[in-house]
């Protein structure tokens, strides 16, 4: 039989009483006692095909099962009345078949296909992603990813960028996780690693005058990983130069939201608004804000410093902060909820959860019996607690305080069905600090990476108080994923060694690292900044799926295992050899 004629999804009232050639996978077959009807699937969608008694066809389609490739040649025709499925785009025709043949028979699938894959094991999913991928909404989100890929390089090339390669097997750069490491045969004992991010590459691109530079690029980290992690991702990398902050966040923006406007058909609002993260953290304890919804953080430390209740006085006393979060009309919660918030507290890292519901003569409280009428009253004032609120309240070091009534609020949000769905709310957050204390190196590490600039007004506290000193760094967030970061970078010798100092590094350590780069600094070296998308998570979110796994055609488990190649494996002795490694197993 000769080649398709159309695809399924194509044929179309047009058509009628014409003859059509479709090929694709039996979705579905039926046999009403004498006539059998195939649903035939391919990448556009499902046609029912008719198998009338007498035709050719007949004998073939009575030995067709689910996911038999076929090959059919029929008449279009409209569907008898009362027989339409709305469901589907072909759904008022159906194709009466003339001619029909196996191309290829298939085993019974590990699991149907079709939308819902939910109550499938997403490990047997990974396992035949061959199969799952064939699923309409894997195809869909596959479709909407190209498209989104389309519609960035189209806007980047429109805008002067060059597209271009940076290397996979290179030097480790630091973006704070784990390197992937290859080892060299040619090199015994040496190693390259896969690139965390392109980050030194595009920076000496912009040295070399290339301007301006993108490239959608696969990045690798060892770390943990999680819904929205992958061991290797794709990023939009960005870089240009001669430009300043608002530049890159005018353009990233312009970027973004014609991506929207195009791809999804969603207008959204620019600018973006900008948070610094400083206010992030003080009104939603995340960096990250989901800002769909409310429920901001108050800080009631002022009026409980004196109050009779220890946990509350005591944590202002030693400098922390007592916070809270009010919950509008939320005081009917029955102890079982409350005591339900305080358990999730206490696991993102509280010492308890602290809470007053307002009645509107009496309230219930967890500490009610540490305060006085008026302690209460003031609290309740300055927390703006009407009679029907519920009050949750942490009390303890500042950063404790907002990672876990932000992680308590993210709950709330989701428990409370306070969250819009079809909202996409993108905003900026801006001047990070350049520096945290990590408690387990001993030392000052990069917020960002180490390449980043201080805030212009900034500079000075390198030398007296670097913990305090801004980041010209900015993150684009939407519905609370980050989805791309990115600065205005370091672009003189002096202060990128003075940067390596702070961080740590010695001269000789550094040069060691990066003396490429603080090489490169000498030769005239642009003012340049760009930023870094995380394309999986844009389109995770552009497809309205939760994970990362569901928008990668092969991705990995949350172990870093690939369960149909069956990657990371074991090597042949002799492959060692060659590279001159031995394994030796230690207790997990
Ligand atoms: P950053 O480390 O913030 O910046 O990464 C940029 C974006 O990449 C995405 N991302 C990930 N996506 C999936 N799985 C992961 N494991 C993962 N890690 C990061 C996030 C993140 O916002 N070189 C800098 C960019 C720059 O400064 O220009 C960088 O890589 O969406
Ligand atoms: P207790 O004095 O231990 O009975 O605690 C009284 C209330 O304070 C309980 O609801 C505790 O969960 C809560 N609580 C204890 N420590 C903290 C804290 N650091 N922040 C907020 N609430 C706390």
């Amino acid at each position: 039989m000769s080649k398709r004629s159309h695809f399924c999804a194509e044929v179309s009232a047009a058509q009628i009483g014409q003859t059509v050639r479709l090929a694709g996978w039996c979705n579905r077959r039926r046999d009403l006692g004498g006539v059998i009807f195939i649903d035939l699937r391919d990448r556009s969608g499902i046609t029912q095909v008719v198998f009338n008694p007498g035709v050719d066809a007949f004998a073939t389609a009575e030995q067709v099962r689910s996911e038999y490739v076929l090959a059919v040649e029929g008449i279009v025709r409209r569907r008898p009345e009362g027989t339409e499925n709305p469901n589907l785009v072909t759904g008022e025709l159906e194709v009466h078949a003339q001619r029909a043949e196996i191309l290829n028979p298939s085993k019974n699938p590990p699991f149907y296909i079709a939308d819902g894959g939910e109550d499938v094991d997403e490990l047997v999913r990974l396992r035949y992603r061959y199969l799952d991928l064939r699923r309409p909404e894997m195809q869909q989100s596959l479709i909407l990813r190209h498209r989104i890929v389309k519609h960035v390089r189209d806007f980047f090339d429109a805008h002067g960028f060059l597209e271009i390669e940076t290397p996979m097997l290179t030097k480790s750069t630091p973006e704070g996780a784990r390197d992937y490491l290859v080892p060299s045969r040619v090199n015994p004992g040496k190693f390259y690693a896969l690139p965390q991010s392109p980050q030194l590459f595009k920076q000496l691109l912009m040295v070399a005058g290339m301007e301006r530079y993108v490239q959608i690029v696969r990045c690798f980290r060892d770390e943990d990983l999680r819904a929205d992690r992958q061991p290797e991702f794709t990023q939009i990398d960005v870089e240009m130069a001669f430009i300043d902050r608002d530049d890159v966040l005018d353009l990233m923006e312009e970027m973004v939201a014609g991506l929207f406007e195009r791809v999804v058909g969603v207008k959204v609002r620019r600018p973006f608004p900008r948070l610094s993260y400083g206010e992030a953290m003080d009104r939603f304890g995340s960096d990250k804000p989901d800002l769909r919804f409310g429920l901001e953080l108050i800080d009631v430390s002022a009026a409980v410093v004196d109050c009779g209740f220890q946990v509350f006085a005591g944590a202002v006393a030693q400098g922390g902060v007592v916070k809270g979060i009010r919950v509008p009309g939320g005081a009917g919660a029955s102890r079982k909820e409350i005591d339900e918030l305080a358990a999730l507290a206490t696991g993102f890292g509280a010492k308890g959860l602290a809470w007053l519901a307002a009645g509107s003569e009496d309230d219930r409280s967890s500490f009610g019996k540490f305060l006085s009428a008026a302690e209460r009253e003031r609290l309740k004032q300055a927390a703006g607690i009407q009679p029907g609120d519920l009050l949750l309240l942490v009390a303890d070091r500042a950063p404790v305080v907002a990672d876990v009534l932000g992680r308590l609020r993210l709950e709330l949000g989701r428990r409370l069905n306070l969250i819009n769905q079809s909202e996409y709310n993108l905003l900026w957050v801006v001047d990070f600090p350049l520096l945290e204390w990590s408690q387990e190196e001993g030392r000052f590490v990069a917020v960002h990476h180490p390449f980043t600039s201080p805030h212009p007004d900034d500079v000075g506290l390198l030398d007296t108080a670097p913990g305090q000193a801004r980041a010209n760094a900015y993150d684009l967030v939407l519905n609370g994923v980050e989805l791309g970061g990115g600065s205005i970078r370091i672009h003189r010798r002096p202060l990128q060694e003075k940067v390596f100092e702070v961080l740590g590094f010695t001269p000789e350590e550094a040069r060691a690292k990066f003396g490429f780069l603080l090489e490169a600094f000498e030769y005239g070296t642009p003012p340049h900044g760009g930023i870094a998308f995380g394309l999986d998570r844009l389109v995770m979110l552009l497809a309205g799926r939760n994970s990362i796994r569901d928008v990668i055609a092969f991705p990995k488990t949350a172990r870093a295992v690939d369960l149909m190649t069956d990657a990371p494996s074991e090597v042949s002795p002799q492959q060692l050899q060659e590279l001159s490694i031995a394994v030796r197993r230690h207790a997990p």
